[in-house]
């Protein structure tokens, strides 16, 4: 097992990744100060795999802990779910002393520490990531919210996790689709910070796709290194928390036009970040050989879901009320050269609609 941590001074927690961790889990969480039972939040799929080992471990240490069921999908990230879970948390007499375990993937988490940040103003979480996405983004950082039917994560705060505990076991169960939209996740972490990161991925893809425990270990631990040290400097995303967004203005707006069906999250930021690297080459960034290195990778990973059909008209619009558009301005992240990245607030909304409307076209035929 190896840790990292998320460095905010009193609020600073550990980030534990590897093998095995949910059999392990009370003594890590009692050595960082927990000391009764927590309320579990999670969903039927994931706890009919991974369940069983969590409430072996929990009950060795504190007994019977009480399990709310939310529903799988992210449709059930809604006002409704969140509901259940307060109803859950008062059936188990829960109060200020109580604490949330969330087991699940990004939806599971981001709704469980909405739950926390909101109950009885806030009680402790503690994210045990079970998806890839989960384990290097969404359970480390502190942004948690439901969706409304207007848009996603229009709720939310910012509650960070008492800690993270991320066991790369539980990924062996996880569809190959969903493992491979993951690790554009952690590809973004290697393009924004660091190309050793993208050099592991090159030389290892065949073994990270395979669920090989040791690669995935790797990779998870790497990057949430980085998004520990990113969230470190600007946890409330004043700016350099931004980085995190590389491939997410384009990757967002094609969710949202194609009503969120068609994409896999990981795949909208895949084909989001090949936009970012056409666009930056446009702009004279980012040198020809790393741009057709990128989308050479980003190729190899997986066979992405099609553009065919979505109307250049309707990404444009949802660019527009996305929250990266900002004050009228669209903010872009883009790429100097491979591992840096720079936020732009220059972007000229007219180029960058041709450009948007070139690609879609062009790239529907892949
Ligand atoms: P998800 O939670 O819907 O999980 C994907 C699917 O995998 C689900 O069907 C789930 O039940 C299943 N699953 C989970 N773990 C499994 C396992 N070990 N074995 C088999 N199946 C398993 O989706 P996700 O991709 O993990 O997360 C997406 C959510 O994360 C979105 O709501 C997105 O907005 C959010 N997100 C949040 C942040 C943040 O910073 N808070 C960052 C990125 C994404
Ligand atoms: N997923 C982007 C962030 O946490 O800031």
């Amino acid at each position: 097992m190896k840790t990292t941590e998320v460095r905010l001074g009193s609020r600073s927690y550990p980030v534990f990744v590897g093998e095995g961790i949910l059999a392990r889990l009370s003594g890590l969480l009692t050595r960082l100060g927990f000391s009764s039972a927590p309320v579990v939040v999670s969903n039927p799929r994931v706890f009919k795999l991974h369940g069983d080992s969590l409430r072996r471990s929990l009950e060795a240490a504190y007994g019977p802990a009480p399990v709310v069921f939310i529903g799988d999908g992210e449709r059930f990230k809604n006002i409704a779910s969140l509901q259940k879970v307060y109803q859950g948390l008062i059936r188990a007499g829960a109060d200020r002393r109580s604490w949330v375990l969330a087991l699940g993937g990004g939806v599971v988490g981001d709704l469980a520490g909405f739950a926390a940040a909101t109950f009885v103003r806030g009680i402790p979480y503690v994210n045990v990531p079970t998806t890839l996405l989960a384990q290097v983004d969404s359970a480390i950082g502190g942004k948690v919210g439901i969706n409304l039917k207007q848009g996603k994560n229009l709720i939310g705060a910012f509650h960070q996790p008492s800690a993270v505990l991320s066991d790369i076991g539980t990924l062996r169960t996880l569809p190959s689709r969903e493992l491979a939209s993951g690790l554009y996740e952690v590809l973004k972490c290697g393009v924004i910070r660091s190309e050793k990161l993208i050099l592991y991925i090159e030389r290892n893809l065949q073994a990270i796709l395979s669920a090989s425990p040791s690669a995935l270990e790797h990779v998870v631990l790497e990057a949430s290194r980085i998004k520990a040290a990113v969230v470190s400097s600007d946890e409330m995303e004043a700016k350099q928390r931004m980085i995190l967004n590389y491939g997410h203005t384009v990757g967002h707006a094609l969710e949202a036009a194609t009503g969120y069906r068609r994409f896999k999250h990981g795949e909208a930021v895949a084909w989001g970040m090949m936009a970012a690297v056409g666009f930056g080459r446009e702009l004279g960034l980012l040198e020809e050989k790393s741009a057709q290195r990128l989308l050479r990778l980003i190729h190899r990973v997986t066979k992405l879901p099609t553009l065919r059909g979505i109307s250049p008209g309707r990404v444009w619009n949802a660019l527009g009320r996305d929250k990266k558009f900002a004050g009228g301005r669209i903010r872009m992240v883009l790429l100097p050269r491979l591992g840096a990245a720079e936020i732009r607030n220059d972007i000229d909304p007219a180029n960058l609609k041709r450009f948007l409307k070139n690609f879609i076209e062009s790239s529907s035929n892949i």
